[in-house]
């Protein structure tokens, strides 16, 4: 086998599932940081535009939706999470990161941290700027999270949330502001953080999640109905 044969072998494989969202969108212009159409890039060419990647990890994108996190419902995260529990079984996948628009990423991590049965690093990522602005954060926020889903130190964490350089646990993180880009909180402060192409965890979430719940995403067809009055 060949030297380039052997690095390639070596890298892990990820897909990357793209959902929608401002990592997926696009404005008129540069100055267009808030102002701007989601969920209109394709997966692919999201990636197309991170070549960094191809140096980290052997990925391959699948559009399994093209929409604003805020149409998503019971269908659709059962959709994803069925779709992302199939991979995981597969041998040649050893990560899976899902690009998704803000509005509503803690929900869907949240999900799938309680329903996958699997120990391979799931992230779930999005921006808070479209490709087109300046200042884009979503590069940065997919290579980041393709580094976190390509790693052996992040298996066995739950479902991650990467944005902005950190890493959160999708139990905790919660969306905290409708524009900066360090819109993303954990009341307890993210697992660790990314820089420069490495990853350092400081903590582990301590509650259960994926393999140790009793929900699974395969056994699951649909969601119980739950009513909330606002008093
Ligand atoms: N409506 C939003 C959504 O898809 C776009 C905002 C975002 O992704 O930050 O959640």
């Amino acid at each position: 086998m060949s030297l380039s044969a052997q690095a390639q072998e070596k890298k892990a494989n990820v897909v990357v599932i793209g959902t929608g969202g401002t990592i997926a969108g696009a404005g008129a212009s540069s100055v267009n940081t808030a102002a701007y159409q989601s969920a209109v890039v394709p997966v692919d060419k999201i990636i197309a535009a991170v070549p960094e990647i191809s140096k980290i990890a052997n990925v391959r994108g699948e559009q399994i939706f093209q929409i604003g996190s805020e149409s998503f419902n019971d269908e659709r995260l059962l959709k994803l999470g069925k779709r992302v529990s199939e991979l995981l079984k597969q041998n040649d996948v050893d990560g899976i990161v899902i690009t998704h628009g803000t509005d509503t990423i803690e929900e869907t991590a949240y999900f799938l941290n309680l329903t996958l049965k699997s120990t391979k690093p799931v992230v779930v990522v999005g921006s808070m700027r479209p490709g087109t602005a300046l200042g884009a954060d979503g590069a940065l926020n997919l290579y980041d999270a393709v580094l976190v889903a390509s790693s052996k130190d992040a298996a066995g964490k739950g479902t991650l949330v990467v944005m902005n350089d950190e890493i959160h646990s999708g139990r905790d993180v919660t969306k905290t502001n409708s524009f900066k880009v360090e819109t993303f909180r954990s009341p307890y402060g993210p697992l660790g953080y990314v820089v420069e192409g490495k990853l350092m965890f400081y903590r582990l979430p301590a509650r259960p999640h994926t393999t140790q719940t009793e929900f699974d995403i395969d056994k699951i067809n649909s969601l119980p109905r739950v009513d909330i009055a606002y008093n």
